[in-house]
C-alpha cells in the first residue's frame, strides 16, 4: 500500500514535483504536425506538464514554443501577430523573440529599458515523423534515441494522438500490463485476420492461423518477466498454448513515458503518454512499418472516425458512458464499449479517477512491470534531487545511436525454444525491410 505523499511523488507534473522534474530530462510530443497545418495559420495552443504554451511556425518554416500568456496583463498570445522570428502581443504591442525575450514595448516612453527585464519561456522544438517534440528542461537536451519509429522513414510511419482525462502515470501503466488484454480486450467472436489493417490485436497470432483474439481469449494468465534494458524494461509474456507451442509477446517501456508494443505482424506501436498538467493527458503514438509503407489515408480515417478536433477528444468517453451496451457485453466485447480497443483502454484509466489513489491498491503478480517501472521511476527522481547518477535514456549523441528498436514482436515456437524464437522472428523481419532496420 501506497502513502499520499509517495503517490504524489511519482503522479505530478509540476516544475517543482519530483516526477515533474525527471519527466522535463527528455523530449516530450507536444503536438501532431498535422496541427499545424489545420487551421486559417500555423498557431496552436499548447498544454503541457502543467504549462500554457503557443506553438507556431515561422514563415521561414521554423517552429517556435513560448509562454501563452502575455506577462504584461495575460491576455492569449495564441492570438499574436507572427512578427520577426516572435509574436507581437494585440493588446500593447509587445514583442517576444526567438528566445522569449521582450524586444519591444512600443506603448513605453522612448528609451525606457523596461523590456530588457522581462522574459518569457521559451522552448526548443523539432519536428520528427508527423510528431512536433520539445525540450523543456535544464541544459541541453538529450539526443533521440535510434528507436525504429525514428529511423524509419516518413513513409512507414503513422502518427496521431489522443485524450485521455486522468493522470499520465495510469495512462502508461496499462500499457505495462500485459495480462489485462486478455480480459479488457477479449472479443467473444473472431474477426477475419484479413479485415484487420491497422487495429491492434486483429491480425493473426505469429506463425498461425490462429487470430490473435483467440490466443489472448483462450490464454489468459500469462507467466511476466520483465528485464531492466539500457532504454527501460522488456516485458515477455508468454503462453503456453498446449501443444508443446508457446506464444510469446515481447513488450517495453521505454524512460521516462513511453511504451513500444506489437500491433500486427508488420507494424508496431510506440506511444508516449504525456501529461498535459496533473488529471490529463494525451497519448501520442508512432506506428511503424516493417512491410508496406502505411495507409495513412486509412489509419487517420479509421481513428478520426472516433475523435473530436480539434483536441482529439474521444466520442465515446465517461459523458456518453463509453458507449456502454450490456446486450454487446453478453455476447460480443468483455467491456460492451465497442470494437476500437482505445476505449477500452481509457475507460479503464478514466474509471480509475483523476489521480488513481495507490493508497488503496492491492498489486498482483500480473503488475511485475509496474512494480519495476515504479522503481525505475523512483529511482530517476533519486538521481535529479541528488544531482547524481545517469537517468536511462539521457545520452549523446554517440550513445543514444545505441540504444536501438526495441523489439516489439510476437512469436510462436516450440515451448523450450521461446527465448530465441522471438529474436529470430524480429531479425528476418528487419532482414527484409525496405528500411535499414538493423540492429548493430
Ligand atoms: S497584455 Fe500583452 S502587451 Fe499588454
Ligand atoms: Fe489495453
Amino acid at each position: 500500500m501506497m502513502s499520499q505523499d509517495k503517490n504524489d511523488e511519482i503522479t505530478l507534473v509540476g516544475a517543482d514535483k519530483p516526477a515533474g522534474q525527471v519527466l522535463r530530462r527528455y523530449w516530450m510530443p507536444a503536438a501532431l504536425a498535422v496541427e499545424l497545418e489545420e487551421g486559417p495559420r500555423p498557431v496552436v495552443p499548447v498544454r503541457l506538464m502543467g504549462e500554457d504554451l503557443v506553438l507556431f511556425r515561422r514563415e521561414d518554416d521554423t517552429l517556435g514554443l513560448m509562454s501563452r500568456f502575455c506577462p504584461h496583463r495575460g491576455v492569449d498570445l495564441c492570438y499574436g501577430r507572427l512578427e520577426d522570428g516572435g509574436i507581437r502581443c494585440p493588446f500593447h504591442g509587445w514583442h517576444f523573440g526567438e528566445t522569449g525575450q521582450c524586444t519591444e514595448q512600443p506603448a513605453e516612453p522612448d528609451g525606457s529599458k523596461m523590456h530588457e527585464r522581462i522574459r518569457i519561456s521559451s522552448y526548443p522544438v523539432v519536428e520528427k515523423n508527423g510528431v512536433i517534440w520539445t525540450y523543456m528542461g535544464p541544459g541541453e537536451p538529450p539526443a533521440f534515441p535510434a528507436l525504429d519509429c525514428f529511423r524509419a522513414p516518413d513513409s512507414h510511419v503513422f502518427a496521431f494522438k489522443g485524450l485521455w482525462e486522468c493522470n499520465w502515470l495510469q495512462a502508461l501503466e496499462i500499457g505495462i500490463d500485459p495480462a489485462h488484454a486478455s480480459f479488457l480486450h477479449r472479443f467473444l467472436q473472431d474477426e477475419d485476420p484479413a479485415e484487420g489493417y491497422g487495429k491492434q490485436f486483429r491480425d493473426k497470432a505469429a506463425q498461425s492461423d490462429m487470430p490473435m483474439t483467440k490466443v489472448l481469449r483462450e490464454f489468459a494468465n500469462p507467466e511476466l518477466k520483465v528485464e531492466e534494458t539500457d532504454y527501460g524494461l522488456r516485458i515477455i509474456a508468454l503462453r503456453d498454448l498446449g501443444n508443446g507451442q508457446r506464444h510469446v509477446r515481447v513488450t517495453n517501456q521505454v524512460f521516462p513515458c513511453a511504451i513500444t508494443i506489437p500491433m500486427s505482424n508488420e507494424m508496431t506501436i510506440t506511444q508516449w503518454h504525456v501529461p498535459i498538467d496533473d488529471t490529463h493527458c494525451y497519448w501520442y503514438s508512432l506506428f511503424t512499418s516493417f512491410g508496406a509503407p502505411v495507409d495513412k489515408k486509412k489509419m487517420w480515417e479509421q481513428r478520426i472516425n472516433e475523435h473530436r478536433l480539434p483536441d482529439f477528444a474521444p466520442i465515446r468517453n465517461k459523458t456518453n458512458q463509453y458507449g456502454y451496451d450490456p446486450e454487446e457485453q453478453k455476447t460480443l466485447t468483455y467491456t460492451g464499449m465497442g470494437l476500437d480497443i482505445n476505449v477500452h483502454d481509457q475507460w479503464a484509466v478514466e474509471s480509475m479517477g483523476a489521480i488513481q489513489d495507490r493508497r488503496h491498491e492491492h498489486l498482483a503478480s500480473s503488475d511485475a512491470a509496474i512494480v519495476r517501472y515504479r522503481r525505475l521511476l523512483r529511482s530517476a527522481i533519486r538521481s535529479v534531487k541528488s544531482g547524481e547518477g545517469d537517468l536511462p535514456l539521457v545520452l549523446d549523441e554517440a550513445a543514444a545511436e545505441e540504444v536501438q528498436g526495441p523489439i516489439s514482436i510476437d512469436a510462436i515456437g516450440p515451448t523450450e525454444e521461446w527465448e530465441t524464437v522471438w529474436t529470430d522472428r524480429d531479425a528476418g523481419r528487419r532482414a527484409s525491410c525496405s528500411w535499414d532496420a538493423a540492429l548493430s
